[in-house]
This record gives structure tokens, C-alpha cells and sequence, in this order.
């Protein structure tokens, strides 16, 4: 399975950079040091210089999905590495050097990017919230998008990590939280409690296969029609697989090494 996903992330680079092989050595180690920075020349000619490792993978998969969703934009690549670069400064300047672990931006940053400036929902839930990467990332694309608000769920109020706590999404701007919700709680109690229209979740709190069916169940219930149910983490357990498989109403239009992602019918 780790071969497989490995081998899926390397096509995304090949397919997407020109300056392939030395991207795609220097991207294995993201987890030893996320802060170091590569040069990306893309294959549309566009070029991006010193980006952490993370925020690469974030572009190179924009890069990559959105070309498959035929919807790639030059300015919003650019647009998603500056979001990117502020999310890295704030981690630099909070943290004294590279929290190692298997943490940072990640692909299913940038398929988020993808998917939202081009289906422009107008109501997204996300569950998991940590500390406000896909938040960041999903806002400032409604912001772009002229529309959308976004309602996050996570049990915590606060995130504990290597020797700091702060509020739970403490990386979103404040100048894009007036369209966002903050909700504490497990999903299991407060997904029901919601009374709210949208047109599109988005699931990245426990991974467990019974707590992923139960948030894609929910959210079936109440997704609109051509909504968009998204997952990250689909490479842990069989949850995806088996939503899928069961809704056929469901196309599947996204399934990179870790996200999917499907349009309600
Ligand atoms: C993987 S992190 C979310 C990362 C975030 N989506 C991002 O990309 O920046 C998972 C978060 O889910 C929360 N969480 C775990 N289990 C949960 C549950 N059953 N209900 C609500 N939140 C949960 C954790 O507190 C943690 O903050």
C-alpha cells in the first residue's frame, strides 16, 4: 500500500514539473525538515521559488487536480503558494525550529484549493479543524470565489503541540473568520445538532472506519444535491470504498494516495 502511495505522489510530480527528479528527492524528506525550501518550475511555464517542502506538495497537487478538473488557473497557483508561504512563516515564527512528525501541508491542501474554486459551494462542513491548514486553505478560496462559508467541527478547544497551546485553527487569518463557524464537540453529537444547508463536507477528524461511515452517512442525509463529499485519509481503512460502493449515485471524480472525492447525483 506505502508503495503504491508513494508511486501515485511521484506521478503527480512528474506530471506537473519540469525540474522533476530533484523535486521529487528533495519532497521525501518533508517530514525531516518541512521548512526547507525548493525552487518549482511548473510545465505551463509558471515558477515558484522557495517554497517549504509541505507548501510544495500543496501547489504541485492544485497543479495536478486541477488540470484533471480542467479548471487550472495560473493566478490561483500563484494565489495558493502565497497562502502557503503565510501559513509557513507562521509556523517559523512560532515554533523555534521544524516540529518533526507527520504534520504540515499536504496534497489534499491543494485538491481542497481545486475543488473549491470550482464547484464554489455555497456551505462546506469540515470535521477536524487541528491547526487550521485546510481552514486557511478553504476560506481563502471561498473568499476568492466571491461566496461560501465554512462550519468546522473538532472535540478541542485548544491544540497542544510541542510545548505551545493555542486555539483550535489558530492559523486562520482574521480576516476570513467572519465567514467561518467554529463548532466543539464530537462529530458523533454535534453533526446531528446542525440545522444548516450545504452543498459540500469534508471529512478529517478520527479516521477510524466506524467514525468515517458514520460522518459520510450523516452527511448523505443532508448533502444537497450535486454536493461534494470529500475525505482525506481514504488510504487508512476501507470507509471510502465501502460509502462508495453502496451510494452509486455517488461519481467519484477525485482518488489521489490519501483524498477522494465524489458529486452527489
Ligand atoms: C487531522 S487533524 C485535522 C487537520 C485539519 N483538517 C487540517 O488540514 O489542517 C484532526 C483533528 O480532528 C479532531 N478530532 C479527532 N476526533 C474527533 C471527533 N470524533 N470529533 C471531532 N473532532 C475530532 C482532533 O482534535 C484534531 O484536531
Amino acid at each position: 500500500m506505502q508503495i503504491t502511495k508513494n508511486l501515485k505522489k511521484t506521478t503527480y510530480v512528474f506530471k506537473s514539473v519540469t525540474n522533476s527528479l530533484e523535486t521529487a528527492r528533495a519532497l521525501s524528506y518533508w517530514r525531516e525538515n518541512g521548512l526547507r525550501k525548493i525552487d518549482l518550475e511548473f510545465k505551463d511555464g509558471s515558477k515558484i521559488a522557495a517554497l517549504p517542502l509541505g507548501a510544495a506538495w500543496t501547489v504541485i497537487s492544485y497543479y495536478y487536480w486541477s488540470h484533471k478538473l480542467n479548471s487550472y488557473d495560473t493566478q490561483d497557483l500563484k494565489d495558493l503558494s502565497n497562502i502557503a508561504l503565510y501559513i509557513y512563516n507562521r509556523i517559523e515564527e512560532t515554533y523555534d525550529k521544524w516540529p518533526k512528525g507527520g504534520w504540515g501541508m499536504q496534497g489534499t491542501h491543494g485538491i481542497l484549493y481545486a475543488l473549491i474554486r470550482h464547484f464554489k459551494p455555497n456551505h462546506l462542513i469540515e470535521t477536524g479543524i487541528a491547526h487550521g491548514y485546510s481552514a486557511t486553505v478553504m476560506l481563502s478560496a471561498m473568499k476568492k470565489n466571491q461566496v461560501g462559508k465554512l462550519t468546522s467541527v473538532d472535540n478541542s478547544k485548544v491544540i497542544k503541540f510541542f510545548g505551545k497551546e493555542d486555539r483550535i485553527g489558530w492559523l486562520v487569518p482574521e480576516d476570513l473568520r467572519s465567514d467561518w463557524d467554529i463548532r466543539i464537540g464530537l462529530t458523533k453529537d454535534v453533526l446531528p445538532e446542525l440545522n444548516i444547508d450545504f452543498d459540500a463536507f469534508y471529512h478529517d477528524s478520527d479516521h477510524s472506519e466506524q467514525n468515517m461511515l458514520f460522518e459520510f452517512e450523516w452527511a448523505n442525509e443532508h448533502l444537497q444535491r450535486n454536493g461534494l463529499m470529500i475525505s482525506d485519509d481514504i488510504d487508512l481503512n476501507h470507509a471510502w470504498h465501502i460509502f462508495n460502493s453502496k451510494h452509486r449515485n455517488y461519481r467519484q471524480i477525485i482518488k489521489s494516495a490519501t483524498t477522494g472525492a465524489s458529486i452527489k447525483e
